[in-house]
């Protein structure tokens, strides 16, 4: 898929995720329908789901809602991408998993990975949204800015 092809289907998933859910507030019903229409949207889309803070470990992530394989279910904070994101508040594009040290492998098939962080409307941190491929470099510059819109849309301004 080229990147004006990957746009087109960002804009209509975007659109339609703010159509759909403009009556739901509800943060996990947001977060199984992001899942669910990326996930059916995107063909290089193998893991796709959030990490959220754990309230029972300080920085510490659980897994929240995905589809996929199995995902690990703790992550601390500066573990792998995800508790990278997560301490830094940084979006990461990781073109191959395996060149990455402190890499966590939940599923040995996963090769590329983006993950975004999520705020709510006040700047807090929810936790962080990650897709992972089975291919190198599934992902650019056009999905990490696209998924950080979305994230904004469904959690920041909702
Ligand atoms: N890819 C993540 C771990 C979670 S899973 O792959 C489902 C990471 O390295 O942070």
């Amino acid at each position: 898929m080229n990147d004006d092809e990957k746009q087109k289907l960002y804009i209509a998933v975007r659109s339609s995720l703010n159509s759909i859910l403009v009556s739901t507030p509800n943060l996990i019903s947001r977060m199984a329908t992001i899942n669910c229409l990326l996930s059916e949207a995107f063909p290089h889309y193998y893991w796709t789901g959030f990490y959220l803070l754990d309230e029972n470990k300080p920085e510490n992530l659980v897994v929240g809602p995905y589809q996929g394989t199995m995902g690990c279910l703790h992550i601390p904070f500066g573990k792998g991408v995800c508790g990278t994101v997560a301490a830094t508040g940084e979006a990461m594009i990781v073109d191959d998993v395996h060149a990455l040290a402190n890499h966590i492998a939940c599923d040995s098939k996963s090769r590329s990975e983006v993950v975004v962080p999520v705020w709510d409307g006040d700047n807090n941190l929810l936790g962080v949204f990650d897709v992972d491929s089975t291919e190198l470099a599934s992902f650019n510059e056009v999905d990490k800015v696209n998924l950080v819109g979305i994230m904004q849309d469904m959690f920041s301004n909702p």
